[in-house]
């Protein structure tokens, strides 16, 4: 009997499989299909202080193996989130779950992640400081140190519970960014976010995208993610949540061996929306394959 448990920082997953922000709503969405408490955890919809729309339309972009998104952070805002989502969420899903936070000023980092924190069924804050698709926010305080490392000391003054930074990879040097977060007292560090990408439409010649570029995700970056997540884990002691193009249980396994306790799955749940379920049915029988019995023995196994 193999063991697909692991430890995030105070919480005991029972297996590191967790959909990613942006690709799984709120959760309660899925509990149609399947029975959302196999999940490890959930990443929760991109939260900002107050509601949002959005980018204008069209948003996605579809490439080989992988997709481009330009969403915008559309989320219903923090209060109608805890006041409304949450408590559906609550209704088909008995595991803290955690909030990804986002916004355009240091202020706004602090008021929704104080709000998020003080939310009982929120068990860890990812903080995104890594949208690519919102200007004066989001990605612009992922890209610099200081910017990252200032975000990160002004939510832990105001936070009980981990706090989780998710880095983007569309920088010179992930590393010094991680170290940086590390420094400022974060708990954990999320990684990769969508790569910076564009298609051009031949017909109109236009770019395809209203907002031009956009993320680019799905199984043609994890290549990209896997080594950043080895060249992270090298430098921090803190626990990492490895996402970027995993598609199967066997990336879930070489995501661990570079450095990951615990994996998103982002992209992948557009393409098949049972991909977090056969992901984590399929675990137990891969592990045996390569005679792994304790998943949680195998973190940064490949360094
Ligand atoms: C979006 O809403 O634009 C995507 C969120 C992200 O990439 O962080």
């Amino acid at each position: 009997m193999v063991s697909t448990k692991v430890k995030l920082c105070s919480l005991e997953l029972d297996n590191p499989v967790i959909p990613a922000s942006g690709t799984f709503g709120f959760g309660y969405e899925f509990a149609e299909l399947y029975d959302i408490n196999i999940l490890g955890s959930i990443s929760l919809k991109g939260t900002t202080a107050q509601p949002r729309f959005g980018n204008p339309t069209p948003r996605i972009a579809e490439c080989p193996a992988g997709m481009i998104n330009s969403v915008g952070l559309q989320n219903p805002g923090i209060d109608a989130v805890i006041s409304q989502e949450l408590p559906k969420l609550a209704e088909c899903f008995s595991k803290p779950a955690i909030a990804n936070i986002s916004g355009f000023s240091v202020e706004e980092y602090v008021e929704c992640c104080s709000k998020a924190d003080k939310a009982e069924q929120i068990g860890i804050l990812e903080v995104n400081v890594s949208c690519p698709n919102v200007h004066n926010g989001g990605m612009s305080f992922g890209t610099s140190p200081e910017a990252a490392a200032e975000i990160t000391r002004a939510v832990k003054a105001v936070t009980t519970k981990p706090v989780f930074i998710k880095l983007t990879p569309n920088v010179t040097d992930i590393v010094s960014i991680a170290k940086a977060c590390e420094e400022a007292g974060a708990d954990g560090l999320s990684l990769i976010n969508t790569m910076l990408g564009m298609r051009i439409n031949l017909k109109t010649k236009k770019p395809v995208i209203a907002n031009k570029m956009g993320g680019f995700s799905g199984s043609a970056i994890f290549p990209v993610a896997l080594r950043m997540v080895y060249q992270v884990y090298e430098a921090v002691k803190i626990p990492i949540i490895g996402m970027g193009g995993v598609s199967s249980a066997q990336d879930v396994i070489e995501m661990m061996l570079a450095g990951a306790t615990a994996v998103q799955i982002g992209a992948q749940n557009l393409v098949d929306p049972y991909a977090c379920k056969n992901i984590i049915e399929s675990l137990p029988g891969v592990m045996q394959e390569y005679s792994i019995n304790n998943l949680e023995d195998i973190i940064g196994g490949a360094h």
